[in-house]
């Protein structure tokens, strides 16, 4: 049995949840056949490190060890969910949704994570954030498909309860916001930059690493995060395939100027770059009189629309 009460809790308190075998093996398999299957949801990366590894050798799904014939899982960039995928794993992930959250629940994204590709500093999400800002109903379910290690190619997590003991201040300005990054600084401490509000923040004595907690988890496990849970790609050195699986409230209304009037650096590159989140929403909402609801963009989102 589920005890949904402690992992709504734990959401509360610390910002995360393990719920152990959460996917049975077909799901699993049906999972991983699904991103053979997906498009990318975006052009190759732009960065040195993604860049330097795609292309590599297929890899076995199950081992993560060099493919045979008819193994594919090639590493590569980001995919996003197709229709089947939504399909297939939404009726079990938006009953979940609603017995945690006692709320309406859409799953509308499906976003495929793969290591060494992936490799995310320390943040909170952006195009999430801009889409719905801080909402409990908003959630993120973080699970490993392929990982050869428990202990390796996870995520890092900043627990709220260990941030609010060592930095009120930090605790403060990310509890209730997101879309943000922290760096650690060469001589010590920490800068934190808000892309939502341009907000830059020097805690100069406070290590972000000394708040870190790094969950052991295996493929099926869910990793269950808040919206703005502060996160970070742990290492990259295995070939690990995560999926992403996101619900929230369909009622939620979109806020026209939250979506298109951020004039961050990173909204921009967000719009600009035809992001397979916020392009999509920009456009709905434009067309759409600028009234707009989560619900009204989920089959754009999931490609049930067309
Ligand atoms: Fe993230």
């Amino acid at each position: 049995m589920t005890d949904f009460e402690a992992i709504a809790s734990a959401l509360e308190e610390r910002g995360f949840c393990v719920v152990p075998d959460f996917l049975s093996r077909s799901e699993i398999d049906f999972l991983v056949e699904e991103f053979d299957a997906c498009p990318d949801s975006e052009p190759a990366p732009r960065t040195k490190h993604g860049a330097r590894h795609l292309g590599d050798q297929p890899i076995d799904r199950r081992t993560a060890s060099p493919a045979g014939p008819g193994q594919t899982a090639a590493l590569r960039t980001t995919a996003v969910g197709r229709k089947e995928t939504f399909q297939g794993i939404r009726p079990r992930m938006e009953a979940f949704a609603r017995e945690l959250t006692g709320a309406k629940a859409a799953l509308y994204q499906i976003l495929y994570l793969q290591t060494p590709v992936t490799n995310l500093p320390v943040h909170q999400d952006h195009e999430h954030f801009f889409l719905t800002e801080f909402n409990p109903t908003h959630l993120n379910y973080w699970i490993p498909l392929v990982k050869p290690s428990r202990t390796e190619a996870g995520r890092h997590l900043i627990p709220w309860d260990r941030l609010g003991e060592k930095s009120p201040r930090l605790f403060n300005l990310c509890r209730r916001s997101g879309a943000s990054f922290m760096r650690s600084l060469r001589d010590g401490g920490t800068v934190y930059m808000s892309d939502w509000s341009g907000v830059h923040w020097v805690e100069e004595d406070f290590e972000i690493e000394d708040a870190m907690e790094t969950p052991e988890v295996g493929p099926g496990d869910l990793l269950l995060l808040s919206l703005n849970t502060i996160h970070a790609t742990q290492t990259t050195d295995d070939r690990r395939l995560a999926v992403s699986l996101r619900t929230c409230d369909p009622e939620t209304r979109i806020d026209w100027h939250r979506v298109a009037g951020i004039s961050t650096p990173a909204m921009m590159r967000h719009l600009a770059g035809q992001n397979p989140l916020s392009f999509p929403v920009f456009q709905h909402i434009q067309e759409n009189d600028f009234g707009s609801t989560l619900g009204d963009i989920v089959p754009t989102l999931t490609g049930e629309g067309e």
